[in-house]
């Protein structure tokens, strides 16, 4: 049988760790040539790469800090150049600045959106110009945009509220073209961004399924979103949090 994303061409931004790598492994291992961008995990992006390669699948790691909008337009060109196209754009890289109202710096607010939102929507437009009808974006935005849960979550909160009515907006733009683009929006999942086990404890009974969510169950989303099936799928953020919003 086909694998269901053989002869796609994917960029996932952020792929190196997390959620973003589990996402990786899952369309390389549907059969897409895999993109992926990273910022500092340069040792981990390429032991993915290495990884894809020797399972036969074809791998590019390509450094560019989503900060830096022109790395982000270039990563898109050089993937669209290295593999002969794009079809599949996921836009996953992301950071978490937490910090009480008082002591939010505009510096820290300026960096979460220049990474959280900004690089989200160039990422978008650059690769957009790439696709063909049939093209799948997906947006990696967080249940927080429904609900914050505790203090000193204001602005990554509104940081994922802002990827969700992008991705509504979008969908009108791009609909026309047959491209699809959707927003999942995970519960509290076991990654770096979420490291501390104490945390994870206070967080369980939280949840109806009483654990947090792995990066794989995440990756599993993205993939229905990015294949065939979907293709009636457009505009929506899909909650996948054990619960978390129950
Ligand atoms: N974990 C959760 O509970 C959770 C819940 C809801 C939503 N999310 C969202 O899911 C996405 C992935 O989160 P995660 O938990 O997998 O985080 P993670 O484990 O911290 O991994 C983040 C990934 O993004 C990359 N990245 C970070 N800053 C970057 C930058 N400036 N430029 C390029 N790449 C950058 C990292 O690469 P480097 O190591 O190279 O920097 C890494 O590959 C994020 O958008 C996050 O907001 C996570």
């Amino acid at each position: 049988m086909s694998q269901p994303h053989s002869t796609k061409i994917a960029l996932v931004t952020g792929g190196s760790r997390g959620i973003g790598a589990a996402i990786v492994r899952r369309l390389a291992a549907d059969g897409a040539a895999v993109a992926f961008t990273y910022s500092s995990s340069e040792h981990k992006a390429k032991a993915i790469v290495a990884e894809l390669e020797a399972a036969g699948g074809r791998a590019l790691a390509i450094r560019a800090d989503s900060a830096d909008a022109k790395a982000v337009q270039d990563a898109v060109a050089l993937t669209a150049e290295t593999f002969g196209g794009l079809d599949i754009l996921v836009s996953n890289a992301g950071i978490l600045i937490l910090n009480p109202l008082d002591d939010y710096s505009l510096e820290d607010f300026d960096r979460m959106f220049a990474v959280n939102v900004r690089a989200a929507f160039v990422g978008i437009q650059a690769a957009a110009r790439h696709m063909k009808e049939g093209g799948r974006i997906i947006t990696i935005g967080s249940v927080t945009a429904d609900r914050s849960g505790f203090p000193t979550s204001a602005v990554y909160s509104m940081t994922k509220g802002a990827i969700a009515s992008m991705t509504r907006g979008l969908a009108r733009d791009l609909g026309p073209r047959g491209i699809t683009i959707n927003n999942v929006q995970p519960g509290p999942t076991a990654t770096d961004m979420n490291p501390n086990e104490d945390d994870h404890e206070r967080l369980k009974p939280l949840m109806a399924l009483g654990r947090l969510g792995e990066d794989r169950e995440i990756a599993g989303l993205a993939a229905y979103l990015a294949s065939a099936e979907a293709a009636f799928v457009t505009g929506a953020s899909l909650t996948i949090d054990g619960g978390y919003l129950a």
